[in-house]
């Protein structure tokens, strides 16, 4: 009987192991498979989870001296959750293959990289994708961009960059959307979705909204800089593109380099526990960004790296990108009584939770197959689509005597050493985009002008900023040939992006110089401006009888461009930027306090909030864009004058193509609540609609505003809604609009 018993004992017990582990099995809920897996899990394979490593090149300052053999030993050891900057689907498929084979649970790695604006076909710099305000186009690109990169086995990229800035000294401007909460929150949103789609497939991969909190607000714009700014701005201004994303459902978010109130963002538990994850209830995880957890130490703000990993998951803040602090440091601090192993489970939950979802466990090469990966680069639908986002994001600052778009020339002039410097085209967030898989400005030019137009080229200045006698000699003599001279102007993508703050955010001298000559040639002169900011373009502003704004548009540069220039696409970008006057009106924006002394417009008093030198107002201001063709606005109606908290008021407008072509308006909707317990901008950008008409054609265009739209945020990130006038504003920038005033009671 005895016998019996233990054979029956023996076959459950076989039976139980030959059972695959809960994690393993598909069959099972992702939250089973994760508290199965965490119950088989040592803390010092838990702290492993923690750690995210450079696998291969730096886009940070070195903070280890650890060799790629080392890597794979801690990966093998199960002290590496996840690598940034391994790429390729072979490359990646190695690696997971030490973590999946000879790593004592098998857990898959994360594969992250920097994909800030596509991955081999490259889009336009996100800013500069903003300005078409085309959120269809904007999810497409990031679509595109997930595709490419998930097929080089990536699963993670840390974008979208969600910061608002008005600072153009500050080289980061060119990854994100401008300086509006609204549009930028739209912005967001839509490039989650696009990157993500439902994360369920092979094509698309995770988000990281970064950098939280408020980096956008840097001092003088200096890259690292001090933030400090109040509970309102920080509640009203910079979070809303964060919620936006979080919304949107963003699977990561990462932590700013910048302190608030006085704390490193990485271990501030107020933005990262109070906001993030109880006030939005956030579900993914926190990861900080290069060695933030490291340069709490810097900052003067914890002790050592023990220290660092303590600070930061009491913030809520859990994976550690370069610093390994987590994986050195949390296996004592559990030990010591610090850390709980519940804190630690929750820190690494959504880690895990994150791998499952992505189908990581049950097939850790889905994304690293290398024939997918050929397939998939840089195809002509994905140049296409390049193509028609980078030709949405140009913006037509001025456009004098209707210059553009060309018509019956034989004769150009092209000038400007970026017009054909592969080398300068690109900014620094290039990711796996070649410049030789680039068109130039003078290829696209020369494509689309054909062989019956004579297209000549000369440099005109120096890469470097630089000019001389001789270069400008040749540029005056090809403009006294030609019957238009183009001018390519700016300064070179390599000053755009992470570390490339400019206190002269300017056009060089030896191009406004340039500019003067050629402008006394009397031909007619257009400045194509390249640049990754709004640069001040008051002193060539003279001299330009149209100026486009061109910023840097990635692969299909040149022929986005031609498209531009020679009327096949007519410019409908708008700028999310206000374009400073002068250097000193920097930060200048257009939804800025009334302050107690405004100046009326029109007038010019003492003792007023102004510049005694220069106008308060910017160069172009935000929303600002022209056509081929024109718009008049007419017949502005509300649907009532007084509302009630919980009604909805109509607000229409009639919208006229005044012009001889077709094209496309974003119709922008702005408010002003004029008094309220926490002062309100004069204006704040609550809707728009982007309209296609045709010559003649005329369009009612109707908004809706409710309780959302005209509420803001107490210094408790609550929603207030206050009763009182209210102004509405519509037109086709943040200057030019018609208004109408109504009551909430
Ligand atoms: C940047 C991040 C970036 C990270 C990884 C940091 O220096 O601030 O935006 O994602 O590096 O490359």
């Amino acid at each position: 009987m005895r016998h019996i018993f233990s054979c029956l004992l023996l076959l459950i017990f076989l039976q139980a192991s030959a059972q695959s582990p809960v994690y393993k099995d598909p069959k099972q809920p992702i939250d089973n498979r994760v508290k199965d897996l965490l119950g088989r899990m040592t803390v010092e394979e838990k702290a492993g989870q923690l750690n995210l490593l450079s696998g291969g090149f730096f886009t940070g300052p070195a903070t280890s001296n650890q060799g790629q053999k080392e890597k794979m030993e801690l990966t093998r050891q199960g002290k590496v959750g996840s690598f940034l900057n391994i790429i390729g689907a072979n490359e990646t498929r190695s690696m997971q293959e030490i973590a999946v084979k000879e790593s004592r649970l098998g857990i898959p790695l994360l594969f992250a990289y920097d994909m800030i604006h596509g991955y081999k076909t490259i889009f336009p710099i996100p800013l500069a994708e903003a300005c078409s305000w085309d959120l269809t186009q904007i999810e497409k690109n990031s679509s595109v961009a997930a595709r490419e990169a998930a097929s080089a086995g990536l699963h993670w990229t840390f974008a979208p960059m969600c910061d608002i800035s008005n600072d153009p000294r500050w080289g980061r401007v060119m990854e994100g959307a401008g300086e509006d909460p609204y549009l930028g929150g739209l912005v967001s949103a839509a490039r989650v979705r696009g990157l993500q789609g439902n994360l369920s497939d092979n094509t698309h991969i995770m988000a990281c909204v970064k950098h939280f909190a408020a980096y956008g607000a840097i001092e003088a714009g200096r890259e690292y800089n001090t933030v400090d700014i109040s509970r309102f701005m920080l509640w009203n201004k910079y979070l809303p593109p964060y919620k936006a994303a979080v919304d949107a459902g963003a699977a990561t978010v990462m932590n700013s380099f910048n302190i608030f109130e006085g704390v490193p963002a990485s271990g501030n538990k107020y933005l990262v526990n109070d906001v993030l994850k109880n006030k939005w209830g956030f579900k993914g995880f926190v990861v900080s960004d290069w060695n933030s957890f490291g340069e709490m130490i810097d900052h003067g703000y914890a002790a050592d790296k023990k220290d660092v990993a303590l600070k930061a998951l009491q913030a809520g803040s859990s994976m550690d990108m370069e610093t390994s602090a987590m994986v050195a440091n949390v296996p004592a601090l559990v030990k010591e009584g610090k850390i709980t192993v519940k804190q630690l489970d929750d820190a690494i939950y959504k880690i895990l939770w994150y791998k499952f979802k992505l189908g990581l466990f049950d097939d850790p090469y889905k994304f690293s197959d290398p024939a997918r990966e050929a397939a998939t680069m840089l195809t002509p639908a994905n140049r296409q689509q390049a193509r028609e986002a980078a030709r949405g994001s140009i913006v037509l600052l001025k456009n004098e005597g209707n210059i553009l778009p060309l018509k019956n020339v034989k004769k150009v002039a092209l000038i400007g050493a970026f017009a054909k410097s592969r080398a300068d085209m690109f900014d620094f967030w290039v990711a796996q985009g070649t410049p030789n898989d680039a068109v130039t400005i003078h290829d696209g030019l020369k494509n689309a002008l054909g062989n019956d137009v004579e297209l000549n080229y000369v440099s005109g200045y120096n890469t470097d900023g630089t000019g001389s006698d001789t270069l400008m000699a040749d540029a005056i003599k090809i403009a006294l040939n030609a019957d238009v001279v183009l001018v390519n102007i700016g300064i070179s993508g390599k000053m755009a992006g992470e570390d490339r703050s400019l206190a002269y955010p300017v056009i060089p001298d030896a191009q406004v110089q340039l500019l003067q000559a050629l402008q006394k040639t009397g031909k007619p002169l257009v400045a194509l401006v390249s640049s990754g900011r709004p640069l001040v373009l008051t002193n060539i502003l003279p001299y330009a009888g149209a100026i486009l704004q061109c910023w840097i548009l990635g692969t299909e540069t040149g022929n986005a461009v031609a498209d531009v220039v020679t009327g096949k696409y007519n410019p409908s970008g708008k700028t999310v930027m206000s374009f400073p006057y002068a250097v000193g009106q920097i930060p200048v924006y257009y939804n800025h306090f009334n302050t107690g002394r405004s100046i009326p417009s029109g007038t010019d008093p003492g003792w007023k909030s102004r510049y005694r030198d220069i106008p308060n107002e910017p160069l172009f201001p935000f929303g600002f864009g022209l056509s081929y063709t024109t718009f008049g606005y007419s017949g502005m109606k509300l649907d009532k004058t007084i509302m009630g908290k919980s009604d909805k008021i109509g607000v229409s407008v009639t919208v006229t193509n005044t012009g001889s072509v077709e094209g496309t308006e974003v119709v922008q909707l702005y408010i002003r609540d004029v008094t309220a317990s926490l002062v309100r901008p004069v204006k704040e950008l609550k809707s728009f609609q982007r309209i296609t008409l045709k010559p003649g054609e005329s369009r009612v265009v109707s908004f809706s505003l409710g309780a959302k739209d005209l509420s803001f945020y107490d210094t408790r990130g609550n929603a207030v809604l206050e009763p009182g006038e209210f102004r509405v504003m519509v037109g086709g920038n943040s200057r030019d609009v018609t208004e109408a005033v109504f009551q909430l009671k």
